[in-house]
């Protein structure tokens, strides 16, 4: 059984109009399970988390943590924050700053009547866990933004909670903060076992410590799968988007072919088997490294959708070049979308170390490597795997 079950989860905050922020929201979570909630700014993340945790009260829909339920709309059921056995680490560390570190990580354990455990040396030992215990006489003040979340981690997990909530809290540190952080938390989290629900708009740090993600849009979960499916096979040209396939291609076939954006294409077809959607037109998603390169008048490799693209812009990225492209229609006009390249400049990518504004190149992606999708965001009976729906009436 889940260990986190939520049904029909719906907030409306009240005002002139009402904003309803989470709308029929259904999550399972498995115990020991690490959950990340993926989405943008704004799409109700922080608001998601503060109903699990109890410090918002949701307008609608169950909450069940262990197989209590903690929250129900219909029975008026709803365990205060300090029933719910959990922990919580924000963006923002929110140390006590009067309080030392030993003090700010004491904190939950006072609050919970857990005074005991700070005898028993809870406190110490979780200081060790994150590599603070030569901190715990400073002062919030006196710590490093790195070890500020350390301590903030500790916070979270003292009491031994059953499920620990994340609200990015590793958006606030510098990169390679972040990145021995994030290493940190993967460790504690195999070490010790809690649920976590984890909130990040960050897909790399989604991807790297997720067993599965959960990506939200404007309130509701669009894909809910493994960093491999979803980063593989988005289910939605929302997400598709999300997890980096910055590139959205519009193909039409017509009598005498395919086109893109009003740009001829050559060499193999971008849908093998042709099922177009009523509108007859097909979008692709593509991630910059899917795209290849060669010099004007080459191929870019073997089995590949080709186009003609002129280079807008190259910037030098050490072991790549990101380079901006246009297509050219037969006039060799601008066409459609601007197109993101990265091109390795070890092997094959080298002559890409030289590009320059203007040149002409040869365009070529492989259609397993795209994800294919109707005009209005739904997967298409042309991916690779048939979709995620019946294939529609084929063209
Ligand atoms: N107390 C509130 N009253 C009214 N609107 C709110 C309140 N809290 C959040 N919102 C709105 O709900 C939406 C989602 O917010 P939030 O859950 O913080 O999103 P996220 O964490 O994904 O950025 C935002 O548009 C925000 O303005
Ligand atoms: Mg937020």
């Amino acid at each position: 059984m889940s260990y986190v079950s939520a049904e029909g989860l719906t907030k409306t905050f009240k005002g002139r109009p009402p904003v309803t922020v989470i709308d029929g929201l259904g999550l399972e979570i498995e115990e020991g399970e690490f959950l990340v909630l993926l989405g943008p700014s704004g799409c109700g993340k922080t608001t998601t988390l503060r109903c699990l945790a109890g410090l918002e009260s949701p307008t609608a829909g169950r909450i069940s943590l262990g197989g209590r339920t903690v929250f129900d709309a219909a029975n008026r059921i709803n365990r205060p924050p300090d029933k719910r056995s959990i922990g919580m680490v924000f963006q923002s560390y929110a140390l006590w700053p009067h309080m030392s570190v030993r003090a700010n990580i004491a904190y939950p354990l006072k609050a919970r009547g857990l005074k005991d455990k700070i005898k028993e040396g809870w406190v110490e030992e979780t200081a060790r866990l994150v590599d603070c215990e030569a901190l715990l006489d400073r002062h919030p003040a006196q710590l490093s933004g790195g070890q500020q979340q350390r301590v903030a981690l500790a916070r979270g997990l003292v009491a031994r909670p059953d499920l620990v909530l994340f609200d990015e809290p590793l958006s606030n540190l510098d990169a390679r903060l972040r990145d021995s952080v994030r290493a940190y938390l993967h460790e504690l989290h195999a070490k010790l076992g809690f649920t976590a629900v984890f909130v990040t708009h960050d897909q790399s740090e989604a991807l790297a410590l997720g067993d599965r993600l959960a990506i939200m849009r404007a309130g509701e979960i669009d894909q809910f799968d493994t960093p491999r499916q979803v980063f593989e096979k988005p289910a939605t040209e929302y997400v598709a988007d999300f997890v980096g396939m910055a590139n959205r291609l519009l193909f039409e076939r017509g009598a005498d072919g395919w086109t893109c954006q009003g740009a001829p294409v050559a060499g193999a077809p971008p849908a093998a088997r042709c099922s177009l959607g009523a509108s007859g037109r097909l979008v692709a998603r593509l991630r910059p490294e899917d795209v290849h390169i060669a010099p004007a008048g080459e191929v870019p490799g073997d089995g590949m959708t080709l186009l003609k693209g002129r280079v807008l812009e190259s910037g030098y990225g050490g072991r790549h070049i990101d380079a901006t492209l246009t297509l050219e229609d037969r006039d060799g006009a601008a066409a459609g979308d601007r197109l993101h390249v990265r091109v390795p400049l070890a092997g094959p990518g080298g002559w890409a170390g030289e590009l320059a504004a203007g040149q002409k190149v040869a365009v070529g992606f492989r259609p397993a490597d795209a994800r294919f999708f109707d005009d209005d965001g739904e997967p298409s009976a042309a991916s690779s795997d048939g979709g995620a729906r019946p294939a529609p009436v084929g063209a």
